[in-house]
């Protein structure tokens, strides 16, 4: 993959150019904040009323609707959720998007399966930081930023890709690489690993290994502690170091109990279902699923999110997360 850094990247495309980032939430937030902290000249649009356009006033920004920022707007960065997207694009983003403007998604959901056709006069790029919202502006704040992928799905202007580098810049992502990739290879691989490994695949590890131990009779906080707390040190060790620097940092008992049981646990079986999930992504299926729940209300969604609240590691880690000052 090709990797550019901030010595790689002329951010002065940006200079003349008005960028305007609808949706105040995880992503939009940090991305308006931090370009604005790096002199871009950043409009936001909002849905009236909203949670968020008050959120965007204590901030020192003047909201004003989706339309009112694509019309003023040169590049326009859809940070709304994935499943909003499409309206806000049919109703108001694609009423303003004249020739040689610039489209910009987080994430290529959209444009990938389909649901935002843009018109062909037009850039279709892509930043996507690696990391959630919160932690790109604590990065940038801190003086570093988060690795990013970039793609050009359409490139009209003859300078998609240079648009697309110097938001990364300006996000902070050129501080620690951002990468050139395409929509398809984005979408499909983001949406696998946060199904079978960083959301999905995590959540049922802790899950199921809480259950295991508090079934055999164990105190369940015990048991809070040993499958869920002391994870996100374990991560951070792989985070930094890998895998191998993980098993380094701990001990002989535990490297060794890993590498032969880890196997016995996660199996081939595992393995195959990770294979059914990524084929689910590839042939489309999990997206026209996806796509049919929320456009019927969501219900399956708003019920799995109320089981998951109702777990008792739930009510123990937050007993334990307030004891230990991480909750309030
Ligand atoms: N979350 C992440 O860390 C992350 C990481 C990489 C890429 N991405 C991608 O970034 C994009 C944004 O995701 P996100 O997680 O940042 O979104 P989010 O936090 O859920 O977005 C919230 C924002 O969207 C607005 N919004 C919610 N529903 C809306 C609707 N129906 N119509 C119009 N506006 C609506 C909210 O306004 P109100 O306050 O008015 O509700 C709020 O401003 C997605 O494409 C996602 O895949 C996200
Ligand atoms: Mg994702």
């Amino acid at each position: 993959m090709k990797v550019y850094h901030d010595k790689d990247i002329d951010g002065s495309i940006l200079d003349d150019l008005t960028v305007a980032v609808l949706g105040y939430g995880s992503q939009g937030r940090a991305q308006a904040l931090n370009m604005r902290d790096s002199g871009v000249n950043v409009v936001l649009g909002l849905r009236e009323g909203g949670k968020s356009w008050k959120k965007a006033k204590e901030d020192g920004w003047e909201p004003m609707t989706h339309l009112e920022a694509a019309e003023k707007a040169d590049i326009v960065l859809m940070l709304m959720p994935d499943m909003a997207q499409p309206v806000v694009w049919g109703e108001e983003v694609s009423l303003a998007m004249r020739k040689g403007k610039a489209l910009q998604f987080a994430h290529g959901f959209n444009i990938h399966f389909g649901e935002v056709k843009p018109p062909s006069d037009i850039d279709v790029i892509m930043v996507a930081p690696k990391s959630p919202g919160p932690e790109l502006r604590r990065q940038y704040e801190a003086g570093f930023g988060v690795p990013a992928l970039v793609a050009v799905h359409q490139d009209a202007s003859g300078k998609a890709l240079q648009k697309a580098l110097a938001i990364a810049k300006a996000i902070g992502s050129g501080r620690a690489g951002v990468l050139e990739t395409t929509y398809q290879i984005e979408t499909e691989t983001d949406l696998f690993g946060e199904q079978a490994v960083l959301c999905g695949g995590v959540d049922q590890l802790i899950r199921r290994g809480f259950k295991v131990l508090t079934e055999a009779g164990y105190p369940p906080e015990s048991a809070y502690f040993e499958v869920c707390n002391e994870l996100k040190l374990i991560v951070d060790l792989i985070y930094t170091s890998g895998i191998g620097g993980m098993y380094r940092a701990v001990s002989d008992t535990a490297k060794w109990g890993g590498m032969t049981i880890g196997p016995m646990v996660i199996d081939d079986h595992v393995e195959e279902n990770m294979r059914k999930a990524l084929k689910a992504v590839q042939d489309e299926s999990f997206a026209k699923a996806w796509i049919s729940e929320s456009k019927s209300g969501a219900k399956k969604f708003d019920e799995l999110m109320a089981e998951c609240d109702a777990l008792e590691i739930e009510k123990v880690g937050k007993e334990i997360r307030k004891m230990s000052g991480l909750e309030k």
